[in-house]
């Protein structure tokens, strides 16, 4: 009983869905059983990329898993060393998820690298722009039901918007209680593009002795008034302020705890949304949301 959103190209996503990154490339048969197991739990929609390395495995837990393929939300995504190929990209892609179409094809980041993985400097092409045009032709193959957009901020998808026909479907960015991004989930609804949230439990693990979300004082308190945990705390925070949410667990209790959303009040809402307030809490990826001086548009760095 996941609630669904339903894209601007009138098709419905499970407002919850399985994200597949496995933390480095790969890890075929653990992200093959990770998705059998959700597939199982109830979950409908799967995200997985080119780059995660594991298309083939994801496929393969599809077609033996007993669902149809028609109920299932399938995503994938672009690689940036394949800017100028989209085609054949796209379709390496459908052969490894042995699939005959997708749900949801994005473009996985802006940045667009030569295939020896050198980033290729804004403004050159293929720019983000000559390859959506190259994703707008999928549309017509009937292989990709809704085409959008990874890692674009604003100032980016203003471009795109301004040289393109098709409007992203969805900008699938990083998003959580650390991490809210108001403005673009703002900018974005007002143009009818759905935001899925990446990393929507703000990666716990990673952040080594700095506070993360899931151990704040009011989301423990919140998680404890539902009898439930601070992840589905996060997650049903997340779906309530319209967004979709890919957690990605290989733990079968965590599986189907994270696909189990709370009723959360205004209150509680509004506690939430504060969190990235807090003295140390708040994260933003450095040059996420600007060119940096090399012309390449991201990077990972971290501020605090
Ligand atoms: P695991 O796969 O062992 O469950 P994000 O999606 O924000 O990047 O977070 C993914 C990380 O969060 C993984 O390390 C995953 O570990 C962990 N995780 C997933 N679900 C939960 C949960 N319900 N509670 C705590 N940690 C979780």
């Amino acid at each position: 009983n996941i609630p669904q959103f339903t894209l601007n190209t009138g098709y419905k996503i499970p407002s919850v869905g399985l994200g597949c990154w496995m933390g480095s490339p790969g890890g075929g048969e653990i992200a093959e059983q990770m998705c059998k197991t959700a597939l199982q739990a109830g979950y409908r929609h799967i995200d997985t990329a080119y780059g995660y390395g594991n298309e083939e495995y994801v496929g393969k837990a599809i077609r033996e898993s007993g669902v149809s393929r028609e109920e299932i939300f399938l995503t994938t995504k672009l690689p940036n060393h394949h800017h100028h190929k989209v085609k054949e990209s796209f379709e390496e892609s459908l052969r490894k998820l042995g699939v005959d179409y997708v749900d949801l094809y994005l473009m996985h980041w802006p940045q667009a690298y030569t295939e020896d993985n050198k980033p290729i400097p804004y403004g050159r092409s293929p720019t983000f722009v000559e390859t959506w045009k190259d994703m707008e032709a999928l549309l017509d193959t009937g292989k990709v039901r809704s085409i959008g957009v990874s890692n674009f901020s604003i100032k980016l998808l203003e471009v795109l918007l301004r040289e393109t026909d098709v409007v992203p479907a969805t900008n699938q960015v990083e998003c959580h209680p650390c991490l809210p991004s108001v403005d673009l989930k703002l900018w974005c609804e007002q143009r009818g593009i759905l935001i899925t949230a990446y990393s929507p439990l703000g990666r716990p693990g990673e952040f080594d002795g700095k506070p993360v979300f899931l151990d704040d004082p009011s989301v423990v308190s919140i998680a404890k008034s539902h009898n439930a945990s601070p992840a589905q705390v996060a997650l049903s925070w997340g779906v309530k302020r319209g967004t979709a949410v890919i957690p990605k667990s290989q733990n079968p209790e965590r599986i189907k705890q994270n696909i189990t959303l709370l009723d959360l009040t205004d209150e509680e809402m509004a506690a939430l949304n504060e969190i990235h307030l807090k003295p140390g809490m708040h994260r933003s990826l450095l040059r996420y949301h600007e060119y940096s001086g090399d012309g390449t548009i991201f990077g990972w760095t971290y501020e605090q």
